[in-house]
């Protein structure tokens, strides 16, 4: 009886678990991974607090939201600045690193966080990962476990909060742009750039990020820095290893929940955009869109001519995302829409071809359907984004520069017309899609599984726990060279003895 009442508890303890989402990251685009994942939870029945500096359009339903008042410091306007004015590398990882620490320790000190940490008791904490590891303290404030919950696929700190090998020879790191299998040199760069340049990096932004968590939770109250970093339970990735590389072994604490921001099932579509892509011909319907900051005016006359010109004659039909009031022309085939759902109609059966400008959502959206792409990049991250489609064999690029009725047609007929691209992308969808549990179902069963485990501590890699020389063997191998230097010399030594007596007997 006993028994099934502590079973019963512990079901309990879960169901309803109180979750502390803590994503004092600007950037919104992170914010939609973050929030994805506090939705499953919240949907899953946890009560689901998020503190977090942006607000959120869907965050009244079933959870809670604080949305901190905090200075912009880190803003687009930093980001518009590195776009124009590139600084060195170590240059803008400094700055940067320097506006997280300021802007993540004011989260900390604003007055509705400081009433939540006063008053209020947590069975996890979830935090929004970007440069800001001394905020693991949040969770020491509240004696809870930490889940770090991340964008994209793990980068060296992550990989190190929960022990996953570097495996430098084979596995290249994000930043050094190299595919598998990596060659001399590649190894080289990667050997380089991990061991050596983002040791120093890391090593002066950890001393930096030390003195922040020493300030905010000081050693009488707190267990220190180096122990909270060996404490972190989890760390969420929005990455799929098996479809988008690079191939390597995780650790189980590493979760992939790729996708996560993607929706299981496509909603019903608006009536007027339903029938008018039920009704286009076998060729299908191309989607066109720049995205929603690009506003009137932003595309020039004569390109939107030409853009018009050549969709307006192809026999696919064409729904363009365009302010209804300013069309470049009329044509049967094509429909204007000021606004329309996206992701619902990427996932129409008849769609072929997703003109983009190459914004994150868009493209993994389109890559998740299987749809191939023509991208036409204006800033930001777009033109690595279309990079990345234009190597994956996914779409074609064209240059918003040179884009007149010649450079747009050659593309967008060469995507419809060459089967490759399109084959490319839905192989790529297949993989994506094929996993023992949905995204959904990943999320909540380890989150519920840490919080049923207090933590989980038993899954945590013991790399977490060696030191540099223990992890590399380097004791190891400097004994064992210790000692067979040691029996070289004494054969040497024997040896050069044993001649001589040979030379003197025969002297003899
Ligand atoms: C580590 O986390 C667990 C909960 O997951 C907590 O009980 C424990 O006190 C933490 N250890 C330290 C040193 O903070
Ligand atoms: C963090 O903010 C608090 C309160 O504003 C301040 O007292 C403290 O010096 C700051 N920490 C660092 C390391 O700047």
């Amino acid at each position: 009886m006993k028994k099934l009442f502590s079973i019963l508890m512990l079901i309990h303890v879960v169901n309803s678990a109180r979750i502390l989402g803590f994503l004092p990251t600007p950037q919104k685009s992170h914010m939609i991974i973050h929030m994805s994942v506090m939705k499953i939870l919240a949907d899953a029945g946890h009560d689901v607090t998020v503190v977090t500096q942006i607000p959120y359009p869907d965050a009244t339903k079933n959870y809670r939201h604080i949305k901190l008042d905090i200075p912009e410091i880190l803003d687009s306007n930093f980001l518009v600045d590195v776009v124009n004015k590139p600084r060195p590398f170590y240059k803008l990882f400094m700055d940067m690193s320097e506006m997280v620490f300021r802007t993540s320790n004011l989260t900390i000190f604003e007055p509705q966080m400081q009433h939540l940490m006063a008053n209020e008791e947590f069975d996890l904490v979830i935090l929004g990962y970007f440069f800001n590891d001394f905020q693991i303290g949040v969770a020491a404030h509240f004696k809870c476990p930490i889940i770090i919950n991340y964008m994209i696929q793990p980068i060296t700190t992550l990989n190190d909060f929960v022990g996953n090998p570097r495996e430098l020879s084979y596995v290249p790191n994000l930043f050094i742009e190299a595919k598998q299998p990596m060659g001399l040199i590649q190894r080289l760069k990667n050997f380089i750039y991990t061991e050596v340049i983002e040791r120093i990096l890391y090593g002066i932004n950890d001393m930096e990020q030390r003195k922040y968590y020493n300030t905010v939770f000081p050693a009488d109250k707190y267990p220190s820095y180096d122990d909270m970093k060996k404490n972190v339970s989890l760390v969420l990735v929005n990455h799929h290893f098996i479809s988008q590389g690079p191939i390597r072994p995780n650790v189980p604490g590493i979760v992939e929940v790729g996708g996560v921001q993607l929706k299981q099932k496509a909603n019903p579509l608006p009536k007027d955009i339903q029938d008018f892509m039920d009704e286009a011909p076998e060729d299908g319907v191309i989607y066109f869109c720049l995205g929603s900051n690009v506003k009137k005016g932003m595309v020039s006359d004569d390109r939107a001519k030409s853009i018009f010109n050549v969709l307006s004659k192809l026999p696919q039909r064409v729904i363009m995302k365009w302010d209804e009031h300013d069309v470049p022309g009329v044509s049967k085939n094509i429909l204007y829409k000021e606004w329309l759902p996206q992701d619902d109609t990427l996932a129409h059966p008849k769609m072929r071809l997703f003109i983009t400008h190459g914004g994150q959502g868009g493209v993994v959206e389109s890559q998740y359907h299987g749809v191939p792409m023509v991208g036409i990049p204006l800033f930001g991250d777009q033109k690595a984004n279309i990079a990345n489609v234009v190597e994956s064999g996914f779409g074609l690029k064209v240059d918003y520069t040179t884009l007149d009725e010649e450079t747009f047609s050659t593309a967008v007929n060469e995507v419809l017309r060459n089967r490759k691209f399109r084959d490319n992308v839905k192989k790529f969808a297949e993989l994506y899609r094929d996993r023992p549990q949905t995204v959904q179902e990943t999320v909540r069963y380890w989150v519920d599984y840490v919080i049923r485990h207090r933590g989980a501590k038993h899954i945590q890699s013991p790399l977490v726990h060696l030191n540099f020389i223990e992890k590399n063997n380097i004791d190891l191998v400097v004994g064992l060279a210790i000692v067979l230097y040691i029996i070289v010399k004494v054969i040497w030594i024997v040896s050069r003895k044993g001649v001589r007596w040979v030379q003197k007997v025969k002297k003899e």
